[in-house]
């Protein structure tokens, strides 16, 4: 099948949806997603979206914020377009239909998480995502511009390579005309073209045994653009949640809200006593990166799997009424929060770096933005600050949208572009090839590149992974192409360019914490 659009989106979450809803007026769209369109990493947000409302907050405030937690990497210039600009977006989002909680007074309940200063996270309980998610899909099913595909998974973005032409790094002119899709239905690979592509496939959690992500976030996006010859960068920057319910083999990892320190819980150890401000004069609310790592460390000090979260010592009601799906999950596992203390371990959560963009969402290709997870727009720097990603995507799909309407007019289809050849490809019958393969690379991913590092750690990592890499090229070569290879693929890819970078950068910063390099910022 070969089809032709204006904008191609993949991906259908906060950052795909919202761009799709602003140039859905302006030619046809169409949104490719590989599972259901619910499914992705904006659904199971809990927290909430970080936005300066009301004083005492300010911009500067906030930017300050973002910038101390960027461990001196974010960029200034996008940290402030992104802060000075949150207000307006979140107003938008509100008029799409996303409701957020509201106090007695009629005022936005702000919620503070680690490293904000002040209160100012909107949220919709603790299921913000699933909120969020839930009013964007609405708009698109009311828009008649907008195609939604579902269960078609984006196998790679289609440049100048696809026509014979070579294409390295320094290629100063690649462009993007659409992308190859295969069909979960029909089993075929389509070709679509376009003048416009996003990518917005999420983050790449999978990369590690332990995750908060859904299993959709394979780095899907990062690697396409990766294997394009597209800028890829600061992928060592994994943000590793210090609060995953500690429930051993439930994949993924249920997410503990940074909200509930926030709201007065507090981390503990076996014996019951507070151990944070040990490591933090923040106690249980500093910054994401230093709690989990001090978690991890006493871990490995006392042999422990898990430690402890404690919200037993706040107001019942409140509780239950603030954070209902935690208090539902921990109790269908037999934990009560009101009157247990809750298991903690923590999980990859989220990938800081990923596609280069520049302000207005512009790839290194000709006509591809990249906007969420799977881009690095200089935000959020070695660390993200919580609750600014869905802010994050809601600015950087706009300001793609606005450059694109401006572009789309002058660009052509290419119509000489080849369908997809899978002559000569067979059948796969050995599913434990793939399997056994991602099991090994989540456990050296986990082992040797996780919350603390070392250069043997890496190296060790690095060249396990290039057995994995050369046996599943060798596979994906002779296979008709599934999902789980190309995802497989992809994920080897991601673990490659994590470990890469990390490797490069010879000192700790931020969330790239390594024992080789003491740390001589502060
Ligand atoms: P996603 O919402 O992950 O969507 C990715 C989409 O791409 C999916 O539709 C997927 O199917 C599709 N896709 C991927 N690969 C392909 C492919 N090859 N072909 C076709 N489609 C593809 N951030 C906050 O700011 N506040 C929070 O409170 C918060 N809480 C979180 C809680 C959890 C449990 C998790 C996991 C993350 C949380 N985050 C939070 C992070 C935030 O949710 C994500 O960064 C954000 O939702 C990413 O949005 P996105 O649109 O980039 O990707
Ligand atoms: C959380 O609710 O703790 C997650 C917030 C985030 O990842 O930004």
């Amino acid at each position: 099948m070969r089809k032709k659009v204006d904008f191609l989106v993949i991906g259908s979450g906060i950052a795909g949806l919202s761009f799709a809803l602003k140039v859905a007026d302006y030619g046809k769209v169409c949104i490719i997603t590989k599972s259901r369109a619910e499914e992705g990493s904006t659904k199971y947000a809990q927290g909430g979206i970080a936005a300066v409302m009301y004083t005492p907050d300010t911009y500067e405030k906030h930017i300050e914020d973002t910038m101390i937690a960027g461990d001196e990497l974010s960029d200034e210039n996008i940290v402030r377009i992104t802060i000075t600009e949150s207000t307006e977006r979140v107003k938008e989002l509100i008029e799409w239909g996303a409701n957020f909680d509201k106090n007695a007074s009629g005022k936005y309940d702000l919620a503070k998480e680690g490293g904000h200063s002040e209160f100012r996270v909107l949220h919709h309980k603790d299921n913000t995502g699933n909120e969020i998610e839930r009013a964007l899909l609405k708009s698109i099913a009311n828009h008649p511009n907008i195609e939604m595909l579902e269960n078609c998974f984006t196998v790679d973005i289609i440049t100048q390579h696809h026509l014979g032409i070579e294409v390295n790094r320094r290629t100063p002119d690649t462009r993007c005309f659409g992308a190859y899709v295969l069909n979960e239905a029909t089993h075929e690979i389509d070709t679509y073209l376009s003048k416009v592509t996003l990518i917005a496939t999420g983050g790449n959690g999978n990369v590690y045994n332990t995750t908060t992500n859904p299993a959709i976030s394979t780095g899907d996006g990062i690697a396409m653009v990766y294997r394009a010859k597209g800028r890829v960068e600061n992928m060592e920057f994994i943000q590793f949640h210090p609060t995953s319910l500690y429930n051993p083999n439930e994949k993924p990892a249920f997410l503990i809200t940074e909200a509930l320190r926030g709201f007065g819980a507090i981390l503990k150890s076996h014996d019951g006593r507070e151990f944070m401000q040990k490591y933090d004069p923040r106690g249980s609310l500093a910054s994401r990166d230093i709690v989990a790592r001090a978690i991890d460390s006493e871990m490995k000090i006392n042999g422990w799997d898990y430690l402890y979260l404690d919200a037993r010592h706040l107001d019942k009601n409140k509780l239950i009424e603030h954070f209902p799906t935690i208090y539902a999950k921990c109790l269908s596992i037999g934990i009560d929060i009101t009157r247990d203390m809750i298991p903690v371990v923590p999980a990859a959560h989220y990938n800081c770096g990923g596609i280069k963009v520049d302000e207005w969402g512009r790839s290194s290709i000709h006509n591809l933005y990249a906007s969420g997870e799977c881009a690095s727009t200089g935000l959020h720097g070695a660390n993200r600050l919580a609750s600014n990603s869905l802010l994050e995507s809601l600015v950087f799909s706009h300001r793609a949208s606005i450059d694109a309407l401006k572009e789309v007019s002058k660009i052509d289809y290419c119509d000489d572009i080849p369908d997809w050849n899978a002559e000569g490809m067979v059948m796969n019958e050995e599913m434990v090839l793939i399997t056994q393969s991602l099991k090994e690379l989540q456990l050296i991913m986990s082992n040797y590149v996780g919350i603390v590092r070392s250069n043997l750690r890496l190296k060790r990592a690095f060249d396990r992974l290039e057995i994995l890499y050369s046996e599943t090229e060798d596979l994906y070569d002779q296979s008709i192409l599934t999902t789980k290879l190309c995802e497989l693929r992809n994920l080897i890819n991601i673990g490659y360019l994590i470990i890469k970078m990390a490797m490069e950068r010879k000192e700790s910063i931020g969330l790239h914490y390594s024992i080789d390099y003491p740390r001589i910022r502060d």
